[in-house]
């Protein structure tokens, strides 16, 4: 049997753009904050050992979960950008985790995400000495824009990706690559940007894109649908 993985939630943003005092983790859908979605999202995969989640120092939301699903759920204090969150809690993962283990890494604010996209990107990424990323193919027409908010140029779409999570990677090499763009003052916006920045290259796995963000009140309203097609 392959060993399990743990995951690392980053939940330690405040939610700037969706105001509000409550952060959007903690915002309720069908009677159950986002992230309990997402947790359980994630717990019910067979292959999934617990949870890291990296909440904000004084969280006064968090409602203490220490077991989900029947498996541990850890938590760690979070930094001022979302890589400092998922570097911070790599390093607070239990020694269990081995150096060359994969983990996995989600937004806290992605409670959407498909059990088969999940198994699919456990399959594929532990498969390969790198890891792998669920993202969705750009279906849209992509615009340039100069400065005056006119189109420069049209750019071509073919082989452009949107980068989702859950992303899959070691242990050791994650954080090292982490700490290598954080020294070199790189803001990295994903976990597989800092992998690529030392060279490797992570497998694109297609994921849903029901697997969004949750980022405005119209994200809320869409995922409360989608629980609602779900439970019927
Ligand atoms: O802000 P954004 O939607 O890009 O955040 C993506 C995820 O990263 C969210 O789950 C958020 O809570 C987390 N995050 C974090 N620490 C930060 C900023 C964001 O854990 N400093």
């Amino acid at each position: 049997m392959t060993t399990r993985v743990w995951a690392v939630v980053p939940a330690a943003g405040r939610g700037t753009r969706f105001g509000g005092p409550v952060p959007k983790q903690y915002l309720l859908a069908a009677g159950e904050p986002l992230l309990a979605h997402t947790l359980e999202a994630l717990l019910s995969h067979p292959g999934v050992a617990g949870v890291m989640v990296v909440i904000a120092e004084n969280d006064a939301d968090w409602p203490g979960w220490n077991a989900l699903a029947g498996k541990p759920v850890v938590t760690c204090s979070g930094g001022d950008t979302r890589a400092a969150s998922v570097l911070a809690g790599l390093q607070a993962l239990p020694e269990s985790v081995r150096a060359d283990d994969f983990v996995l890494v989600h937004d806290a604010a992605r409670p959407n995400l498909p059990p088969g996209d999940l198994a699919r990107l456990l399959e594929v990424g532990r498969a390969d000495p790198v890891g792998a990323i669920l993202a969705a193919p750009v279906r849209d027409t992509l615009k340039r824009a100069g400065d005056d908010g006119g189109i420069d140029r049209t750019e071509p779409r073919e082989r452009l990706w949107r980068a989702l999570t859950p992303q899959l990677f070691r242990r050791h090499q994650l954080t090292r690559a982490l700490l290598d763009a954080a020294a070199a003052g790189v803001a990295v916006t994903d976990e597989a940007m800092a992998m690529e920045r030392q060279g490797a290259r992570p497998l694109l796995v297609e994921g849903d894109e029901r697997n969004f963000k949750v980022t405005t009140p119209a994200d809320l309203a869409r995922f409360e649908f989608e629980l609602s097609r779900r439970d019927g």
